[in-house]
């Protein structure tokens, strides 16, 4: 039976990489579909490059657009796709309008989904990324864990305990297989910073799309720059909001595009402590043993809290909760999540082909 992969954004392209690498040395028949949703070179092609992502089967492009907009064109071709390529089974990744989308065109074909990352809650419905994992998690006939929380939230949502499985973390994977390319001091030199710095990223619609809230965002930011140099990678979701904010005239503030996957990663690696929003960054800052401040009022991953570096805060709390960090200096990294251990794409491989058998 075929396998066939969708992927749309940043953080799916690094999550896919181990799967489809351990189901290609496991013989399977794959196909790779990319649906566009996130587009721009530095957004998408990099990641390819990087991680040694096959060149998509197909490219849907589908663009930028409203979610309605956005999830409706994703269905159409989704589903026309599926009817070419009548794979077996659909996997889809983490919780992006791509992933529920290509979950519901599958499950409306009748064809199995399996879904990476799931179980993951917030409980903060207005987020859409909480909308979307809790449906591609009812639609789901292999359920991937990254955590025994997720377990716990699936059990109790009524998902079958046999189809569920904790695997580790693939975003994971792709960090430990990469590890020896993240070269701070080189990018340290290439970005001009200082010895000391500190990586910051936002791009949810909370902190980003409003002007007033990112008026408070760079607000908060330029205040932490005077305690560290901060280098900001943007998403291009809040680039026009923080500009008019004035965050790039900010004294010590690094106003960047966003970075390829081994850049970004070199500067989290050597960074006294990083400021963030994002999902995936929480995970990469806790296996590196980086300090994380979370802005944000919830979290999806509080295995990174319990079991890491991270710490929400909300605009008050970040600087002293900075300087606090910066006078504490480094720490011992913790032993970390259990099973994060670069073996999650093996440990889904291993189901998948078993699942395989059982259903040709
Ligand atoms: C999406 C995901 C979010 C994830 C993020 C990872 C949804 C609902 N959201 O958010 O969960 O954390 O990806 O990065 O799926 N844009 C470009 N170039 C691109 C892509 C986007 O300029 O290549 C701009 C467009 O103006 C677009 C905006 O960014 O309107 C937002 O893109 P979109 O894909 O809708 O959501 P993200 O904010 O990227
Ligand atoms: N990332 C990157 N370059 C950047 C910012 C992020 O390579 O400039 C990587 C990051 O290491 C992580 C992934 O992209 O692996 C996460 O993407 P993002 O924060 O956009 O999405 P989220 O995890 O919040 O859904």
């Amino acid at each position: 039976g075929r396998v066939l992969h969708v992927v749309g954004t940043r953080p799916n392209f690094v999550k896919a990489a181990p799967v489809v690498a351990a189901l290609g040395m496991a013989g399977c028949d794959q196909v790779l579909v990319h649906t566009g949703q996130h587009y721009d070179t530095r957004m998408s092609d990099v990641f390819f490059r990087q991680l040694g992502l096959p060149r998509p089967d197909t490219d849907l492009g589908v663009g930028s657009g409203s979610h309605a907009r956005q999830t409706a064109d994703l269905l159409v071709a989704l589903d026309a796709e599926l009817a070419v390529r009548a794979p077996a089974l659909v996997v889809v990744y983490g919780d992006v309008n791509s992933t529920l989308a290509a979950a519901l065109a599958a499950a409306k074909r009748d064809i199995p989904v399996a879904h990476v990352e799931a179980g993951l809650r917030s409980f903060d419905m207005t987020m859409p990324e909480e909308v979307n994992r809790r449906l591609v998690d009812q639609l789901a006939e292999l359920l991937f864990a990254t955590s025994p929380e997720a377990i716990g939230h699936l059990a109790r949502e009524g998902a079958d305990p046999a189809r569920t499985y904790l695997v580790g973390n693939p975003m994971i994977d792709t960090l430990l297989t990469h590890l020896d390319l993240f070269d701070p001091a080189a990018a340290r030199t290439t970005y001009e910073l200082p010895e000391r710095y500190g990586v910051v990223t936002l791009h949810r619609p909370a902190n980003v799309d409003d002007p007033q809230a990112a008026r408070a965002a760079a607000r908060t930011l330029t205040e932490a720059a005077r305690a560290l140099d901060l280098v900001v990678p943007l998403h291009p979701r809040g680039r026009e909001t923080l500009h008019a904010a004035g965050l790039a005239a900010a004294p010590g503030v690094h106003l960047i595009e966003p970075l390829g996957y081994i850049e970004f990663m070199s500067l989290v690696r050597g960074a006294a402590a990083v400021i963030t929003d994002s999902g995936g960054v929480q995970e990469e800052t806790t296996v590196l043993g980086v300090p994380c401040l979370t802005l944000r009022t919830t979290t999806e991953r509080p295995v990174t809290v319990t079991h890491g570096t991270n710490r929400l805060v909300t605009h008050t709390e970040l600087v002293p909760a900075l300087c606090k960090t910066l006078d504490a200096g480094p720490s011992a990294p913790a032993e970390g999540p259990p099973l994060w251990d670069g073996r999650a794409g093996v440990r889904i491989a291993r189901v998948v082909t078993r699942w395989l058998e059982h259903h040709d």
